[in-house]
């Protein structure tokens, strides 16, 4: 091989290598990473792992469980204003409002209502259920987990408590 020759084969060889790599590391967004096998697993295990860390991870454990305390911070941003810090129902919003928002603490009146019920009032808003429409739907500003991390939220605010 000359000089040239060598050059144009690793320029070529890189090229490939190059383009192998991209073509793989989109793919392994998508699905899993255990499919790419073989040269893969350097930039595809790279490229999720911090994923996991900061979003993967507490999605994955908080699908499994709700977290009441990443739902109160959801709460206090989205829902207090007319449902008022601890649910009393007192937000600054809700002297506006007629029908006034629900007291999420009154366990009396929501601990009866499932949490399909609240899933869909909270996504769909109030006229999704024959409710006030001032009960907006949330689901634009909060995804699913989140949705039910702040009705794990409303279930501890309830008094008497709430049973599952
Ligand atoms: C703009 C004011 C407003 C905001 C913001 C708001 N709500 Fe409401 N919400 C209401 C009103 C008003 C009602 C009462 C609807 C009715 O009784 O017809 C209500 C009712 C409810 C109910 C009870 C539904 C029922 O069957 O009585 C739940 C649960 C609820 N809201 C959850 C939430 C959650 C969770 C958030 C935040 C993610 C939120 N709301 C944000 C105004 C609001």
């Amino acid at each position: 091989m000359s000089a040239i020759q060598r050059i144009i084969f690793f320029t070529a060889v890189g090229t490939a290598l190059t383009l192998f790599g991209f073509g793989c590391g989109e793919q392994s967004e998508a699905p899993a990473p255990p499919k790419p096998a073989e040269r893969a697993p350097a930039p595809a295990a790279k490229a999720p792992a911090p994923a996991a860390k900061s979003d993967a991870a507490p999605a994955a454990s908080a699908a499994v469980e709700a977290d009441a305390a990443a739902g109160k911070a959801d709460y206090q941003i989205f829902c207090a204003s007319c449902h008022g810090a601890a649910g009393d129902g007192d937000g600054p919003v809700a002297q506006a409002l007629d029908p006034k928002p629900a007291r999420h603490s009154d366990g009396n009146y929501m601990n009866p209502l499932t949490d399909d019920y609240l899933f869909k009032v909270i996504k769909f808003g109030g006229a999704s259920v024959g409710k006030s429409p001032m009960m907006a739907p949330l689901g634009g500003s909060l995804s699913d987990q989140q949705i039910h991390n702040v009705i794990a939220f409303i279930r501890s605010l309830a008094n008497p408590p709430y049973q599952p």
